[in-house]
């Protein structure tokens, strides 16, 4: 049976389709043609007097569809992918898993675009892993949503079972497994770094509350927009009822170029760099730490014997690489950042590889190295393969990571008093150190 509920779809314009992606096993009526019909009334009709309306293959096509401001924000199955279908079927056939509820915000921007096909490929969560796929937007970004929503359509993904978009935080995130927090605003023209974690801060406030308040409890949160460490604070403060070991500020893609800088160096390929962790916080302070990474299972520092360049040179090159990109590009890396991201999310579901580690930012309460507690910090973690992950403790410090550490996590601790309002702990005093940046700023 096909739903539609047409109180609420985010409708455009005339929309025709067919059922030509149900397998037989989900219909038996598989050869019939479904039309479907949306087009924007010149009326908008009130909540109270909305209607449902419910098609399938075996019902007559569904009449005219009006959207009201008000039910633009709820969130919507899109097209095709408000067919329904018995995957419970498929199961028993096909073995495959429970779907998976992810939630995207930022979902028409560049990131998106890359990570979302990903995500529908089976990439991350493997090829017995049904995916649904939660879009958040803006209201300003809505017609793009659609956009991609529509291609994602076209790409026929047999993993990809349902997609909806919206732009109401506690519709999109009902039920989410996974929570991937794109949208952010870039730092614009003139804008202090203190405006920026307010304005930002304020949305991950804001999608704190909502992931607490509609999302599965064990709901994994990966936050991608930036300031990314201090907006999964921001966000963990505000959602007391899911654990705080379950927010993450990506550091992926640090560790993915540290690792290619380190190759780069020794003359290898860099799936022979392991061990590699980004200490801190993802801007111009972060550590890679050259000192416990390894270069085919050797000590980097064995291997690379030019120490001035590791402390030097390529500690500069990570932590600037983002903002050499945007030099490059005229924008902030999209592609490597969807890669990473995914990459996070893989080292999570699969089993760390035996002596490797990988880094994320964390919640520090109780971490075993002596960094500040309530902060998020990227440091070095493992996996059995459940979602869950615990910090490596056999780690080694000599006084140059040490002090590279203590600046970032410094800037970390002013960074959460600057946004002490979003968090619940009183009233915000910024401070922040002038000398450092988001990797995007120059
Ligand atoms: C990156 O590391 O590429 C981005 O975080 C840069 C930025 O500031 O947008």
């Amino acid at each position: 049976m096909a739903v539609a509920d047409l109180t609420t779809s985010p409708v455009t314009s005339t929309y025709t389709k067919t059922s030509s992606r149900l397998h037989s096993s989900q219909l038996s009526l598989s050869s019939t043609r479904l039309s479907v019909h949306f087009s924007r009334s010149p009326r908008p009709i009130p909540r109270a007097q909305n209607f449902k309306i419910t098609c399938s293959v075996n019902q007559v096509p569904a009449p005219v569809a009006v959207q009201t401001e008000e039910a633009k924000n709820k969130s919507e199955c899109f097209g095709v992918f408000c067919q329904t279908y018995d995957l419970k079927a498929e199961e028993e056939t096909k073995s495959w898993k429970k779907l998976i509820n992810v939630a995207v915000s930022g979902a028409a921007g560049m990131i998106s675009n890359h990570l979302l096909f990903k995500l529908a490929s089976g990439e991350v969560f493997g090829p017995n892993q049904p995916v649904a796929l939660k879009l958040l937007g803006s209201e300003r970004s809505f017609q793009a949503l659609e956009g991609v929503a529509m291609e994602l359509e076209d790409s026929l993904y047999p993993l990809l079972r349902e997609v909806s978009i919206g732009i109401n935080p506690y519709e999109v995130f009902e039920d989410a497994e996974w929570a991937l927090l794109i949208g952010a605003k870039p730092r614009g023209p003139g804008m202090e770094r203190a405006g920026l974690l307010d304005i930002n801060g304020q949305i991950f406030a804001e999608q704190g509350k909502a992931l607490n308040a509609v999302a599965s409890r064990n709901v994994k949160v990966i936050v991608v927009g930036n300031p990314c460490n201090t907006n999964a604070l921001i966000c963990l403060k505000n959602a007391p009822n899911i654990p705080a070991k379950n927010f993450h500020a990506l550091t992926r893609l640090d560790e993915n170029r540290a690792k290619c800088q380190l190759a780069l160096k020794a003359g290898v390929f860099y799936d022979k760099v392991s061990n590699m962790t980004i200490w801190g916080n993802h801007s111009t302070t972060q550590v890679p730490d050259f000192l416990n990474a390894r270069i085919n299972g050797s000590p980097v520092k064995e291997v690379i014997k030019d120490h001035k360049w590791l402390e030097e040179e390529f500690t500069e090159k990570v932590q600037k690489r983002g903002g050499l990109l945007i030099q490059k590009w005229g924008r902030s890396s999209a592609a490597s950042t969807a890669v990473s991201i995914a990459d996070a999310m893989k080292s999570l579901v699969t089993p760390t590889p035996e002596g490797d580690w990988f880094s994320t930012g964390v919640y520090t309460n109780g971490n075993p190295y002596g960094i500040a507690q309530d902060i998020v910090f990227s440091m070095p973690c493992r996996s059995k393969g459940d979602g869950d992950y615990e910090l490596v403790k056999d780690i080694t410090f000599d006084e140059y990571l040490r002090k590279r550490i203590a600046k970032s996590e410094a800037e970390l601790l002013a960074e959460k008093r600057c946004v002490a309002h979003l968090t619940g702990e009183g009233v915000a005093f910024c401070d922040l150190p002038e000398d450092t940046m988001l990797p995007g700023e120059m």
